[in-house]
């Protein structure tokens, strides 16, 4: 009787912190709670971490300059002003799945995380534009927002980080994105952290399979 082997399970993730606090960080532990319950379940598991609170450069008039030089045309110092944007990019690409822990902060995503963003999103690379408009090239791709908030409550008006960072995702080709919330901690309590961790636990139960064989 012939057998058709079968596919092994396998899941590239991203892993994306941004919150200043290591100690105590509500994203954090949310995020080690979905990623390891990752790693149980998947057999070939792979997490890359970019933890972009430990600083990440701001975009600047040589990066732009560089960035806007068409790649061929690119001197060496140009090809160098790039190499970390390079380095962030082949992260994104590489990844299935990206798990990004985010705290709000001041309505918005952290200053760390927008950095991030504005090394990421490369036209040739990551988008492009054609006649019709901007395409995304990050296609194929899943993202979990992982929040936690003190008094905005997520999905509100006055929530201007998970729009903005699904708009953002979006725009680089990831429409299947997944916001998962603990907000609210300063009203709420331990019931904000529980609803996550509820959700995290529910996918681990159910959705983890679809992720690994996407
Ligand atoms: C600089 C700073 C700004 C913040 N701004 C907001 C805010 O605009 N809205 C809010 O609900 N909470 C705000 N908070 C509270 C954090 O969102 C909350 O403590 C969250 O749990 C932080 O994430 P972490 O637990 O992963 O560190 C702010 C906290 C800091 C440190």
């Amino acid at each position: 009787m012939q057998t058709t082997p079968s596919t092994p399970q396998s899941l590239r993730v991203l892993r994306v912190d941004s919150s200043a606090r290591i100690e105590g960080s509500i994203t954090r532990q949310l995020a080690d709670r979905l990623i390891d319950g990752l790693q149980k379940r998947v057999p070939d598991f792979t997490v890359t971490r970019r933890d972009v609170a430990q600083g990440l450069p701001f975009v600047d008039a040589d990066w732009v300059d560089a960035n806007l030089t068409d790649p061929e045309a690119r001197n060496a110092e140009q090809r160098l002003t790039l190499v970390g944007s390079d380095t962030l990019v082949a992260e994104v690409m590489a990844a299935d799945l990206w798990v990004i822990a985010t705290p709000i902060y001041n309505f918005g995503v952290p200053a760390s995380l927008k950095a991030w963003v504005d090394q990421i999103a490369r036209a040739r690379l990551t988008f492009r534009y054609t006649e019709q408009g901007p395409q995304g090239l990050l296609t194929g791709k899943k993202v979990y927002i992982l929040t936690a908030t003190g008094g905005t409550e997520v999905g509100s008006t006055i929530d201007f980080a998970t729009p903005w960072l699904r708009f953002v995702l979006g725009f680089l080709g990831i429409t299947d994105v997944e916001v998962i919330a603990a907000d609210r901690g300063m009203m709420r309590g331990r019931a904000a952290h529980q609803a996550a961790t509820e959700r995290i636990d529910e996918v681990l139960a159910h959705d983890w399979q679809t992720l690994a064989a996407a």
